[in-house]
Parts: structure tokens; sequence; C-alpha cells
């Protein structure tokens, strides 16, 4: 179960929790005139003048389907909110393991969901929970996680997802008294991130997602990897611009330098964040580990440098991992993490490049490969295994 970490996002997020501007006439009159369904931006939702009800959102949103749930139907859904169906919590709240089916809505089909519930006390508010819908409800990409609906009573925020039976990538990878997860799934993941990751940046109207840690990925049954948490999504730049300006928030070791420095947000500030969760599924180490030594401290610091040496590479890859990884795909991810952690954004690779990278890496079946063997010849010529 996760805990309440201290990320910049709760300590910088000064969100007022102001009532909702929206006006679903307004909203829908726009999709009505553009003709075929063109996607909502948030600023479209946020920046309205009217303040009438959000409760019918979701029939704006084109094809996509999204109920509209009410408090009650939600307490139902996960046994009154109990702590045993309590799966994890993060900035916005606690999230609820639940089951729904077509008693509770006609035509909902039977499955188990995730209920996220805004903490009233909490950092984060309305803006957050409105962004989620505004981008996953109308983004749906198999690499997504999938929103089912949401509620929006008195004060209370809520969403529901799709349930991702093995949670987080941060508790798969992390996870102390477990095997290790092999390299052939860290390698789906890392793909599964990318294509996400990709279909976001080159969508019509652009999303930088903006919040990529390991946290933020979720893992289906079979690994397949889905983002999750758009509260901190924007806008990707229009026109001219080739940045968004925006306050600086994200999560402490994952936000890009040039981000933290100037504001400016680019969909380049997106594949550092990559490139850190990379270094994590590579190293097996968290980006931030107070345990750690003052040296090792920054995970990014400490390897960046060693991420294009094929001599030491290898010393820095999950020992866990007891070599089980193939030595050239392994080499050519270092130098993906490599090129994503740059601190020059016009060096980084596109999202679409590192996919074209992973793809080939796919198919190592974790065949052990045997502890490394370092054959010495002694100066009699005799070869001895070290
Ligand atoms: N759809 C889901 N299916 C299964 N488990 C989920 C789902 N969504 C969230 N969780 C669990 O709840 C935990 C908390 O998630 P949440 O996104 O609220 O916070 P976080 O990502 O850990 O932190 P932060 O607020 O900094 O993003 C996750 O780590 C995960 O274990
Ligand atoms: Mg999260």
């Amino acid at each position: 179960m996760g805990t309440k970490r201290n990320t910049w996002k709760s300590v910088i997020l000064i969100l007022s929790c102001y009532k909702v501007k929206c006006s679903l006439e307004e909203s829908e009159k726009q999709v009505l005139k553009q003709g075929s369904f063109q996607r909502l931006c948030l600023s479209d939702v946020s920046n309205s003048s009217s303040t009438q009800a959000i409760e019918d959102l979701s029939i704006s949103f084109g094809g996509s389907k999204l109920y509209a749930f009410t408090l009650e139907e939600l307490r139902e859904a996960t046994s009154s909110f109990s702590w045993s169906n309590m799966l994890g919590e993060g900035g916005f709240g606690p999230v609820y393991k639940g089951f729904v089916d077509d008693k509770l809505r006609p035509g909902l089909k039977a499955q188990t969901v995730a209920v996220k519930r805004l903490d009233l006390d909490g950092l984060q508010g309305h803006r957050e929970w409105l962004a989620e819908i505004i981008f996953l409800g109308q983004l749906r990409h198999p690499h997504l996680v999938k929103l089912i609906g949401y509620c929006y009573e008195d004060e209370n925020r809520l969403l529901m997802y799709e349930y991702m039976p093995r949670g987080s990538l941060e508790n798969q990878l992390f996870r102390r008294y477990s095997a290790a997860m092999p390299w052939s799934t860290r390698m789906k993941i890392a793909l599964g991130a990318a294509k996400g990751l990709a279909f976001l940046h080159e969508a019509d109207k652009p999303v930088i997602y903006r919040d990529l840690k390991a946290s933020n990925i979720l893992l289906d049954s079979d690994f397949t990897a889905k983002l999750s948490d758009f509260g901190l999504a924007k806008d990707g730049p229009e026109g001219e611009d080739t940045y968004v300006t925006t306050r600086i928030m994200g999560t402490q070791g994952y936000a890009a330098p040039e981000y933290i420095m100037t504001g400016h947000l680019t969909t380049k500030s997106d594949v550092y964040s990559y490139g850190v969760v990379l270094l994590e599924l590579l190293t097996g180490r968290r980006v931030v580990d107070k345990s750690r030594s003052n040296g090792g401290k920054s995970l990014v610091e400490w390897a960046r440098p060693l991420l294009r040496d094929p001599k030491i590479v290898y010393s820095i890859i999950d020992c866990r991992l007891e070599g089980q990884f193939p030595m050239k795909g392994a080499m050519k991810v270092a130098m993906l993490a490599f090129k994503c952690l740059s601190p020059h954004p016009n060096a980084r690779p596109t999202m679409s490049d590192v996919v074209k990278v992973l793809e080939p890496l796919q198919d190592f079946d974790d065949v052990f490969i045997g502890p490394f063997v370092y054959v010495a010849v002694s100066e009699n010529g005799n070869k001895h295994k070290i």
C-alpha cells in the first residue's frame, strides 16, 4: 500500500477548490459546430464563464462513454470505502478496490474497478479532478488507464477507473521481499509506457503528461503498462509557440532540469522523466533514495555518466537480475536512457524514436545465462576462470 510521499506536487500545489466553471451547453455547441468530434481542451472548460453544473460533462465527449455516479453508488461499489478495500493513497487521496455491474447502472459491464476519492483536507482539488476527466475521458488508448466514470456531489470528487491487478510499477519494481522483475517484463513495461507517451505527444492536439514516474505507470495482469494520473497534464503549445509556461509542478527527481529552471514545458520534459523511469528499470533503484550515501542520492547524477561506457554499464544493471539480460540489448537501452536524460531538450529523442529502439528488443526470453565468468590468462599462458 502506498504511503503519502513528499512530492513537489504536494508542496507547491496551492490550488484552490474553486467552484466548477463549465457550461455543458457551451461545450456541446462547440462540439456540434465543429461537425466531427474534436478533443475539448482543459482551458475550454475551466475558462468558461458560465457556472452551470458539470454533472453531464460526459455527453460532450464524442464517442467515449463516461458514467456520472452518485456518492451512494460508489459507496455501494466499494463496501462503504472500507479499509480492507484500500489499494493505496497518493496526493489526491485514497484509492479503493470495488466492483460494479449492470445492477448499478444498466449497460455497465461487470468488472472490478478502482475508485479514487479526493481527500478534502489534502492539497489537490477540483482542478486535478477536472483535468483527469477532460483528458482521460476523451483520450482512449491501450496504454492509458481507462476512466469509467466520476462523481461530483457537493464537495465530493471521485473518479472510477478500470482495475489494474498488478498495481503500480513502483510497487512491483521496488518490492523488497519478492523475486526480481525479469528483464523481458521490464522491457515490455518500458515499451508500453513509451507507446502511451508517444500517443499523447502525437495527438491532433498534443498533450504533455508532466507526471511520469514509476507510481503512475499501472500494470495489467500480463504487465501491460498503462499511464494513469492526468491531474497535472497540460495541452501542448499551439501555433507558433514551442513551449507552454506553467507553475513548476511534478515529482522530485523526475522533472527535467530546464523545466525546473524556467517553467517552460515541452514534450521533451516528458522524455526526460521517461529516461528516469528507464534508469529505474535498468538499475532497480529509486530515483531519490534517502537511505543511500550522499554520492548515490541522485540516481541520475550517479548513473548517467556510466550509461555510455560499455565496460562499466553492466555494473549498474540491477544485480538482482543475476546476469539474466542480453548484453547488446542492455547496452542499447542504457544508451537510450543516456539520450533521454540529456540536459539539452533538443538532444533527447522523441517518444516515437524511443518506441522504435525498444520494439526490436522485446524478444529476450530470460534464459539463465549464468554468472559472469572472467577468463584470465596467466603469465605462462594457462587460462583460469575467476
Ligand atoms: N486503477 C488502479 N488499479 C489498481 N490500483 C490502483 C489504481 N489506481 C491507483 N492504484 C493504486 O493506488 C496507489 C495510489 O495511487 P495514486 O495515483 O493515487 O498515487 P501515487 O501515484 O502513488 O502518488 P501521486 O499522488 O504522487 O501520484 C497506486 O500506487 C496503486 O497501487
Ligand atoms: Mg499516481
